[in-house]
């Protein structure tokens, strides 16, 4: 099988590699290939953030960047993007870069392992940023994927936010720009029997899928890099969906929202939350900033996960997938994609093409609860994903998703079919929550046990009941401190 050359920008030069094989991580080829020993690996699982660099392509004119996990990204996937690693960030003549000074200055670092990780998201942030003051929430999330043992969150936040204030440092983005024009141009495109194939277009996509069904499907790597990394899984040939540029669109239309399968849940989400901003702390939630800006929604839908987040929101709102081939597309509802424990009713020579989500409207009432160990970046034990039209009181419709409770997400029909035409009050409830309990049989597991899993099922429902009566409640990072406000009407 060929290996097609791998070529990217990395500090004013333009990097050629060949015979790098196709599951071959980014960290991998920094640490041993290039000698980059700047980016650490601390889990090489996505969980710590030791490994980050920042990634950028152009998108409309413009230069997008990004930070990511090098650590369970197959190098392949930045072929003809720009990178950054903590060694090419401060300037030629050595002054530090804002991200790196401010590090210092707010004594940020101890034994130094998680800095050059906690530098690349802020080194990110300050792409993002542009010279603008950063405020402690969007510091908390720009560093939610990274961890550090011993320096104390604080000063790191500390940093985050003085970083704006120092001497600043452009980028020059018309160079990177012109340079990724070249690479641009400098794309092989589809060479036959590649190890790794990367399509740029739908239909060349759809050709790969037919001629080489055997090809692992790879999106952001976010799960599959970790079969790589933990469960050293080595696949010949990958199909890397992630420059196909119709997939990498959110399509707006009257009713519902397109996504591509190929749009990262960075961006998935935010067009979620532009149409219902209730689900906000949901999508923060959901792992950490690295993850989600590589990661795509349609992997997390293929994978189809029971403890996967998206899915018991997505078949909560009624979205739709669509799965295409050369032999043309079919659309299902979401929970209809699944057959058993990560199966599902994709053929060898189709992909899941979009997602198309329903509009808010203004009957309806959409929560979603994740239950975690973890605020931050951990994986549900429960996720429980409601959507009620309730009209003078009484419930006309009932949409619910549930993770965590079954070999898939599943859609809670039983309790929708309790819940329809009943009169919304407390005594409803109480009868629901244990036709909610009694319609799925979890199973106990590390994340949680099987009883605690039905009873938190159930109390999830009562507190969708009161907010809907007007108690807000708020999520915090710790427990102890959760509280009530308000009072109930
Ligand atoms: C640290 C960490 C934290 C995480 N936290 C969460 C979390 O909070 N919630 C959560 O739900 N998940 C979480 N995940 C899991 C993961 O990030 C998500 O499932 C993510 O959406 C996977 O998307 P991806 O693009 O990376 O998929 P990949 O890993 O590239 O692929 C996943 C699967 O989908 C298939 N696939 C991908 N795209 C397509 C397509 N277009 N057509 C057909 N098949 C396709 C692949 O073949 C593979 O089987 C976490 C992962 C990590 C490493
Ligand atoms: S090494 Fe821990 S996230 Fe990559
Ligand atoms: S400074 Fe030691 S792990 Fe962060």
């Amino acid at each position: 099988m060929n290996t097609q050359a791998l070529r990217f920008f990395k500090h004013g030069e333009i990097v050629t590699l060949h015979n790098v094989p196709p599951t071959r991580t980014l960290l991998e080829v920094l640490r041993e290939d290039l000698h980059c020993t700047g980016t650490k690996e601390g889990c090489n699982e996505g969980d710590c953030g030791a490994c980050t660099v920042v990634i950028g392509e152009e998108r409309n004119g413009q230069l997008h960047t990004r930070a990511v996990n090098s650590c369970i990204r197959m190098a392949h996937s930045i072929d003809g993007m720009a990178l950054w690693t903590v060694e090419d960030i401060s300037a030629a003549d050595g002054t530090q870069h804002p991200a790196q000074e401010a590090m210092v200055q707010c004594h940020g670092s101890q034994c130094g392992f998680c800095t050059p990780g906690f530098v690349m998201s802020l080194f990110g942030l300050y792409q993002d940023c542009r010279g603008q003051a950063v405020s402690r929430d969007t510091a908390l999330e720009a560093l939610s994927g990274n961890l550090c043992r011993c320096t104390g969150y604080r000063p790191i936040l500390d940093a985050a936010q003085a970083m704006t204030a120092l001497p600043p440092a452009r980028l020059d983005t018309a160079e990177v720009l012109s340079k990724l024009k070249l690479l641009a141009q400098a794309t092989q495109g589809l060479q036959a029997n590649s190890s790794y194939i990367s399509p740029r277009n739908l239909k060349a996509l759809l050709a790969a899928r037919a001629q080489y069904p055997q090809a692992q499907i790879v999106a952001g790597c976010t799960d599959v890099g970790l079969w790589v990394t933990k469960m050293h899984m080595q696949f010949a040939q990958v199909l890397d969906v992630t420059q196909v540029r119709e997939l990498r669109r959110i399509e707006q239309y009257p009713r519902h929202i397109a996504i591509g399968a190929a749009v990262s849940l960075t961006d998935a989400y935010a067009a979620l939350v532009a149409d219902r901003p209730q689900l906000q702390t949901f999508a923060q939630r959901f792992a950490g900033l690295p993850v989600r800006n590589s990661g795509t929604l349609g992997g997390n839908v293929a994978n189809g996960s029971p403890i996967g987040d998206s899915m018991p929101l997505l078949i909560a709102l009624g979205a739709n997938v669509v799965l295409m081939s050369e032999r043309g597309h079919r659309e299902l509802p979401l929970e209809d994609l699944y057959t058993g424990y990560r199966q599902n009713v994709m053929a060898p020579d189709e992909v899941l093409a979009w997602i198309k989500v329903p509009k808010a409207v203004p009957a309806e009432r959409s929560r979603v609860y994740k239950i975690s160990k973890r605020f931050e970046d951990d994986i549900s034990a429960v996720c429980l994903a409601l959507n009620l039209h309730i009209v003078d009181s009484v419930v006309q419709k009932a949409s619910i998703g549930v993770g965590g409770v079954a070999a898939t997400p599943v859609r809670a029909r039983q309790t929708e079919a309790a819940l329809t035409g009943q009169p919304w009050n407390q005594d409803t409830v109480r009868r629901i929550q244990q036709v909610l309990r009694n319609e799925f049989s979890p199973i106990s597991d590390m994340r949680a046990s099987a009883a605690y899993r039905s009873t938190v099922l159930g109390n999830l429902l009562q507190r969708y009941w009161l907010e809907s009566q007007g108690l807000q409640t708020v999520e915090v990072h710790h427990l102890d401190t959760l509280q009530l406000e308000g009072a109930a009407s």
